[in-house]
């Protein structure tokens, strides 16, 4: 072990270099805010990524937030015998598997790619930290699993699955069977499947952020864009849902709370003796239209957004907010950060974008 030294305004204090974490899809959107945080909790992360969906000027911009330097491997994790070699190089106390693809529309058009990206990184990842013997993986899961909840808005972990209404929704579902199969199998590992609602915002910094690859299907960065001018006015999908505006409600959480929930659920898995797979919902339990967050971006930014109402955007559902009961019981952690941090952070990167 090598021994380091993280600097705060005020002491020194010694920093543990035995603390390996590898970050797969390091350099993505909630993939850069964790290691953010996972630095600032005096882990060493070790970020794989291949840039295929991602900037590399987010490296940039966590080693300014916080003034270290980021290993990175320029590897992709359908790769096995490269990843191995990662593995190989660094005594990993926990791996956490963002690195996939995420756009629900993307996934109907391409399906066979994002069954081999999604699956197959997972099951690499999975078979080189039990080869490894690393004990501790998180996994990158979702909410999409609930589908459109049959008896409540509120979804608690034990909330039925539904079926995917998308390659990528199966690509989570399928995600956790298999690892529910491994840990059936015997094998010595803990893991928890993150089931992330939807997560907006960007640093506080505006160093890192959300980087959409061409034209945006999530709300928040089709808001930012259409006041930055990229795109012309946002389509809000429906009008008449039996909610309390008529459009859709979703849990909108900021990425640095989920960010920090990562490193809450690592510190927890290291505590913890035996296999074990946990499912937790990361959402804040409150549930937001998307008129209010269009509201609340013309309260924050002052900016008159370009709006108007079209059909209803097939396979939404209507409102789902996570139950947060279970994420504050095993893992002591809690959304901090408001709906309006959020888009006001969004902003902010938007118009650092459009700066650089
Ligand atoms: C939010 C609301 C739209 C764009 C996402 C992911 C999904 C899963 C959950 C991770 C909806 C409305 C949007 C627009 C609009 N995440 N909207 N006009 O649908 O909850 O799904 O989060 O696994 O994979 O895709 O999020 O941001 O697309 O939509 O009116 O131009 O905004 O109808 O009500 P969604 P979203």
């Amino acid at each position: 072990m090598t021994a380091g030294f993280k600097s705060n305004s005020f002491n020194f204090e010694p920093m543990d270099t035995s603390k390996y974490i590898l970050v797969t899809g390091g350099a993505g959107f909630i993939g850069s805010h964790t290691v953010v945080e996972l630095i600032e909790n005096g882990y060493t992360p070790i970020i794989v990524d291949d840039f295929r969906n991602s900037e590399e000027s987010a490296i940039k911009g966590i080693e300014k937030i916080t003034a270290s330097s980021v290993t990175l491997r320029r590897v992709d994790v359908c790769d096995l015998a490269k990843l191995g070699e990662v593995f190989k190089e660094f005594n990993f106390e926990g791996v956490i598997h963002f690195a996939a693809y995420k756009a629900v529309g993307e996934s109907v058009q391409k399906p066979l790619a994002y069954y081999r990206n999604n699956i197959l990184g997972l099951v690499n990842c999975l078979e080189l930290a039990i080869k490894y013997k690393v004990k501790n993986f998180v996994f990158s899961s979702s909410c999409t699993i609930y589908g459109e909840p049959k008896n409540a808005k509120i979804v608690t972990e034990e909330s039925d699955i539904q079926p995917a209404n998308s390659p990528y929704g199966n690509t989570k579902q399928i995600g956790e069977e298999i690892i529910n199969d491994v840990i059936k199998s015997g094998a010595n590992i803990k893991i928890l499947n993150l089931r992330y609602f939807n997560p907006v915002g960007a640093h506080s910094s505006a160093l890192i952020g959300e980087m959409p690859i061409g034209k945006p299907n999530n709300l928040l960065p089709v808001v930012t864009q259409t006041a930055i001018g990229k795109m012309e006015k946002i389509t809000v999908y429906g009008n008449d849902y039996d909610t309390i505006d008529g459009t859709c409600l979703r849990d909108y959480i900021h990425v640095v709370d989920v960010a920090n929930a990562h490193v809450s659920g690592v510190k927890w898995l290291q505590e913890q003796k035996n296999s074990l797979v946990e499912n937790i919902n990361i959402g804040t339990g409150k549930g937001t239209s998307v008129l209010e967050i269009i509201h609340t971006f013309e309260e924050v930014s002052g900016e008159k957004l370009k709006w108007e109402f079209g059909p209803r955007r097939e396979g939404d559902v209507v409102e789902i907010f996570a139950d947060v009961s279970k994420s504050k019981r095993l893992l002591n952690w809690e959304a901090k950060k408001t709906v309006k941090d959020a888009v006001i952070s969004a902003w902010k990167w938007e118009l650092k974008i459009k700066n650089d």
